[in-house]
């Protein structure tokens, strides 16, 4: 663990525009720097820096953050490592912390079975080409398939060697753990005698599979005598997920970027076979459907995926699989069926390279059209068939994000399937809204999931009045989340702003922040943040606080004196000038509004963003995310505000907060409430005739209640904080 003050030494000295200049070519435009996105491919420049709030982001692909985000992803490093990077960039000497013994035992696994693989696959290699079974067996395997050397070194393949102790022994003698071998899945330990192991890819080739920055994740083995098992795999380990990997990503991921394309095969040699007729920009999803992960990685370097399939019956099942959720993920998605019988590998040898390149790109179908007029093939005369085919094509449309794109499609559709345009398009809208719902609710779930594994950090002393009691559906356990958003949001974006001015008890007034205002609101109803990463959140701003008083106190005083001397310079080039006693007077008044309006704005910056310059490189993941993901999503009004307003007078949110915040928190409370009463009336008509008057006279008193403090919500909402009066 890098200490705090580190961090801070380190988060202080990394400037963005100096991190982003070592791999953007930047262009200053106005107060902002612009360049072309270094995360997808494009041609106009939609990746801003942001040199004075010292974070960039892309408007396009919505990547990027602080420095230390931003070398995050661009380096594939984790925070500690994106830490470490940026202090030797810097010249920052780190004493790392002493780590907890928890987080040694997990860094320290993780960091032993990426070095047990490594050790495994370089050993194979090795094998492949310097012992004489290696050479006879394996080499002569890969170049009967037509494999070449180039390709062999390019994706590191290798032979395990056939006694069943080679790589057993081998570890013992370089004094490798062999427990962490055992968990990579390298070796086995024998169940008779422990402490004896076997090689577990024995007289296999082996094709390594390595992460997007080149470390190997896992081994696969393929079988060369036509055992049962054709392909032995690495197990799941604490740094393998199958479904979160794709094959070949590391050699494919600069070529993908510049053809802005990838091509997607189903196995390791069809990889090999199309880089070697030169499509690098290649990747495998090893003959599994593909994943939003696999799909989200391919997406950092394009948005076009060309997929790949052998043209028979079960290829062109295949290719139609995984289309919505490509298409969810604004990927354009084009398909190439290859001649029946063959794949790519096959494909690869048949053809030369010239050949088979040219064959897909005259190939390569839109994947609608070829969805819709393959259903369509099927159909034949039968109309159940025709309109479960419809159907079919409607709901991958209605996947289409983006409006026009799926008006396009529309149209074709509509002319293939012989459907009027308006049918096509009603269906289709109607379609949209359950897919929009389904895809909201998943994210949350998975969100959800996500976040289950940390704690949550505890309300102070509250007790839980008006929270409803749990309900087991995942939905159920934060039913808030969105208006918990809306006021996290708020918090981070402006919450150190002042807010309003009160009357405290004691007679005397001052201004509150946003920050307090709403911890005050919520605290008044015993209310608090039910999802976790937005209940830290809110702790980090809160203990912000100390230091926000002392380094504002020293920004005061530095700007105190600046001011000073600002004015001293202005009131020196006044007299300076050859002007009447009266016109002197009305420019140093000039002078002194333009100074005091120059620092107004520096205070106003100083407390507007100083919430996301502590926090955005926090190194808590929950916190981190839930800031960057206010200060990106920050947008002008909308788009209804943005017309009808001249562009003068355009409003941020942070200029309407006055407005906004207090109706954060009411929509909230309000929310809170409709659920309490709602509960309440289910309870109502459950006894209702089964139990005695009085506890049914109860419960209509406690709804009415809740109602008339619904309606009395609205009323008091911004004119009272607890126990404080605005003025
Ligand atoms: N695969 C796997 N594990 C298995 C079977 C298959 O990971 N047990 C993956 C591999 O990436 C494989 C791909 O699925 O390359 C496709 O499988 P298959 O068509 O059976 O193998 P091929 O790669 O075509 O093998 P070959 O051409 O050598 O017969
Ligand atoms: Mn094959």
């Amino acid at each position: 663990m890098i200490d705090k003050a580190t961090v801070q030494k380190i988060t202080d000295a990394a400037d963005i525009v100096e991190v982003v200049s070592d791999y953007v070519h930047l262009i200053k435009r106005g107060r902002n720097y612009v360049g072309l996105c270094p995360f997808h491919n494009e041609k106009t420049p939609s990746f801003s820096v942001n040199s004075v709030r010292n974070f960039c982001y892309c408007f396009s692909c919505k990547k990027g953050g602080s420095p230390v985000n931003f070398i995050m992803e661009k380096e594939g490093l984790s925070y500690h490592d994106a830490l470490l990077h940026l202090a030797s960039k810097y010249n920052i000497k780190v004493e790392e912390k002493e780590l907890s013994e928890d987080e040694r035992r997990q860094l320290n696994e993780r960091e032993s079975l990426m070095v047990a693989n490594e050790w495994a696959a370089a050993r194979m290699e090795k094998a492949l080409r310097d012992t004489e079974e290696g050479r006879s067996i394996g080499l002569q395997y890969f170049y009967q398939r037509g494999v070449t050397d180039e390709a062999i070194k390019k994706f590191r393949l290798g032979y395990n060697p056939d006694s069943g102790h080679a790589l057993s022994d081998a570890a013992k003698l370089a004094g490798m753990d062999r427990k962490s071998l055992v968990d990579v899945g390298v070796l086995g330990e024998s169940q008779n005698t422990p402490g004896s192991y076997y090689d577990r890819f024995r007289g296999r080739v082996i094709f390594p599979v390595l992460n997007p920055s080149g470390k190997v994740v896992a081994l696969g083995g393929r079988d060369l005598k036509g055992g049962m098992a054709k392909y032995i795999n690495s197990p799941e380990s604490e740094i393998y997920k199958k479904s979160n990997e794709l094959y070949g990503i590391f050699q494919a991921k600069g070529e993908i970027a510049r053809q802005d394309n990838c091509y997607l095969v189903e196995g390791y040699m069809d990889v090999i076979g199309m880089w070697q007729s030169g499509m690098e920009n290649v990747v495998a999803s090893s003959g599994t459907a593909l994943t939003d992960g696999q799909i989200a990685m391919i997406h950092r370097f394009t948005d076009n995926i060309t997929l790949i399939y052998d043209g028979d019956a079960a290829g062109i099942k295949a290719s139609l699989r995984g289309i919505d959720m490509l298409l969810a993920h604004k990927m354009n998605v084009k398909v190439l069926l290859l001649p029946d019988g063959h794949d790519p590998d096959s494909f690869a040898r048949r053809n030369t390279p010239e050949d088979f390149r040219k064959y897909v790109q005259d190939h390569a179908t839109d994947i609608i059209r070829f969805k819709a007029q393959v259903l369509l093939k099927d159909v034949g005369s039968d109309p159940q068939k025709r309109v479960e085919a419809i159907n079919s094509v409607v709901t991958s449309l209605a996947h289409i994000p983006d409006k026009v794109k799926r008006n396009v499609y529309v149209q074709e559709c509509s002319r293939i399937l012989g459907v009027s345009e308006e049918v096509i398009e009603g269906a289709v809208e109607k379609s949209r809204g359950d897919v929009v719902e389904r895809q909201r609710r998943q994210r949350q779930v998975d969100e959800i999931d996500r976040l289950d594994s940390n704690e949550t950090d505890p309300q102070p002393d509250v007790s839980k009045k008006l929270r409803p009691s749990g309900s087991d559906s995942i939905i159920g356990m934060y039913p808030y989340y969105p208006m918990e958003r809306t006021v996290i949001f708020q918090c981070v974006r402006y919450g150190l702003l002042d807010f309003c001015e009160v009357e405290f008890e004691d007679g005397s007034s001052g201004m509150i922040s946003v920050v307090e205002y709403i911890a005050e609101e919520l605290q008044s109803d015993d209310i608090w943040f039910a999802f976790p990463a937005f209940a830290k959140t809110f702790n980090r701003i809160i203990d912000l606080k100390e230091d926000y008083v002392n380094e504002k106190s020293v920004f005061d005083q530095n700007l105190a004196a600046e001011k000073k001397e600002m004015l001293q310079k202005g009131y020196e080039e006044i007299a300076s000038q050859n002007m009447h006693m009266v016109e002197i007077r009305r420019a140093e008044r000039v002078l002194e509004e333009n100074v005091e309006e120059e620092m107004a704005k520096r205070r106003y910056d100083f407390a507007r963003y100083y919430i996301e310059q502590k926090l955005s490189s926090h190194h808590d993941d929950d916190v981190r995310r839930t800031v960057m993901d206010a200060i990106n999503e920050e947008q002008p009004l909308s788009n209804i505000y943005m017309r009808n307003n001249p562009v003068s007078e355009r409003k941020m949110e942070v200029d309407r907060m006055r407005v906004l915040v207090p109706r954060g928190v009411l929509e909230w409370k309000n929310e809170m409430l409709n659920q309490l009463i709602r509960s309440k009336m289910n309870q109502l008509d459950s006894i209702r005739g089964y139990s005695n008057p009085e506890e049914e006279q109860k419960i209509l008193m406690e709804t009415q209640a809740l109602m008339e403090k619904r309606g009395q919500l609205g009323k008091v909402m911004g004119d009272r904080t607890i126990g404080r009066k605005i003025k």
